[in-house]
């Protein structure tokens, strides 16, 4: 049993187990010099880059996050700060690409359906949004969110749904494109439903506002959620949804967003996980969750590229507080704090 999962290794990182129909693709990271692996440290103290609801950005904040995308995208395959392996970082964290510290089993790092979710996710983001701010020369860009937990914001953002934009993506639901409202109980094997913004709001409270427990709220230990069964969390049982409900229903694995090897590809991913974190610290803020702090959780650890090229290692124990890695989240009315079903 490994309980903490530390990935130190980037050579650790194997052959994607992908699920049948996908293009076979190699998930991990380029350019490995394992000998050179930094340990994270805090960026200097700044005003913070606050992070808005992308159906609310300003013409000028929205042209801003399709340039530094279109920038992301135009750097060579093999850079790690590029757009293909921004999303392979996904496919190789969830597809079992990584070896478990001292094991000799087969690679198996999973960070889904256990407690790992939440803090890898927002690892994720911190190193794709300083990533993109430093490709447009602006320390304060923030990723938008998607804000799907607010009647105005149920719907794929326009900045993402404009054919001739950076933020665009074909793969995705025909018949989910705005204004279709989301509907956050939907279930693909079920067809299509309509969403109802009031029945949304009732589900964003039952699974944020009225959980306490940390294990119900992010999901199991690694040792217990570890991938050989589900122990999800309420957060992520939530955000699941804005994945299969987005992706095309007519490709093999519901690409982009419906599977984890695709749905980096598609940029509303990088914000509805901003969404995603967001309830996380507001879960924290408003509503008196509180963060696990056994030893096995806040010293698991990841490998990302930064910025500038180099490969950082970083712990979950460094994750817990946004305002030391410098963004925050726009303080929006949260319409579902008293939505009780
Ligand atoms: Cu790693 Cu939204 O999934």
């Amino acid at each position: 049993a490994f309980a903490n999962p530390v990935v130190t290794n980037p050579k650790s990182c194997g052959r994607p187990n992908l699920p049948a129909g996908a293009k076979p693709i190699p998930c991990c990271p380029p350019k490995i010099d394992s000998d050179n692996v930094t340990d994270f440290v805090f960026p200097p103290k700044l005003p913070p880059r606050v992070r808005k609801p992308a159906h609310l950005l300003t013409a000028d904040e929205a042209a801003k996050y399709k340039e530094a995308i279109r920038l992301m995208r135009a750097l060579p395959d093999d850079d790690p700060r590029s757009f293909t392996q921004q999303a392979n970082i996904h496919c190789a964290y969830c597809h079992d690409s990584y070896v478990l510290n001292g094991s000799t089993a087969p690679p198996q790092v999973k960070v889904h359906f256990n407690w790992l979710f939440a803090p890898f996710h927002r690892w994720y983001l911190y190193f794709y949004e300083r990533i993109l701010g430093s490709l447009i020369k602006d320390p304060t860009f923030a990723l938008p969110f998607w804000n799907w937990d607010h009647p105005d914001g149920m719907y794929i953002p326009d900045i993402f749904a404009d054919r001739r934009s950076s933020l665009y993506d074909a793969k995705r639901n025909a018949n989910h494109l705005p204004p279709v409202l989301i509907d956050l109980n939907w279930n693909r094997r079920l067809g299509d439903t309509s969403g109802d913004s009031g029945i949304n709001l009732n589900k964003v409270y039952t699974n944020i506002a009225a959980v306490k427990a940390p294990d119900t709220f992010f999901g199991k230990n690694f040792d217990q959620g570890g991938g050989q069964f589900n122990a999800s969390g309420t957060l992520e049982l939530l955000h699941n949804t804005g994945h299969s409900w987005t992706g095309d229903p007519t490709d093999p694995n519901n690409e982009d967003m419906g599977s984890f090897y695709s749905s980096g590809r598609d940029p509303l991913f990088y914000s509805h996980h901003s969404n995603v974190d967001r309830l996380w610290t507001i879960w924290k803020d408003k509503f008196g969750g509180v963060d696990f702090i056994e030893d096995d959780y806040l010293n698991s650890s990841f490998l990302f590229y930064d910025h500038d090229g180099k490969l950082i290692k970083v712990n979950v124990k460094d994750s817990l507080d946004p305002s030391l890695l410098g963004y925050k989240y726009d303080d929006v009315p949260i319409p579902w704090a008293d939505a009780k079903p």
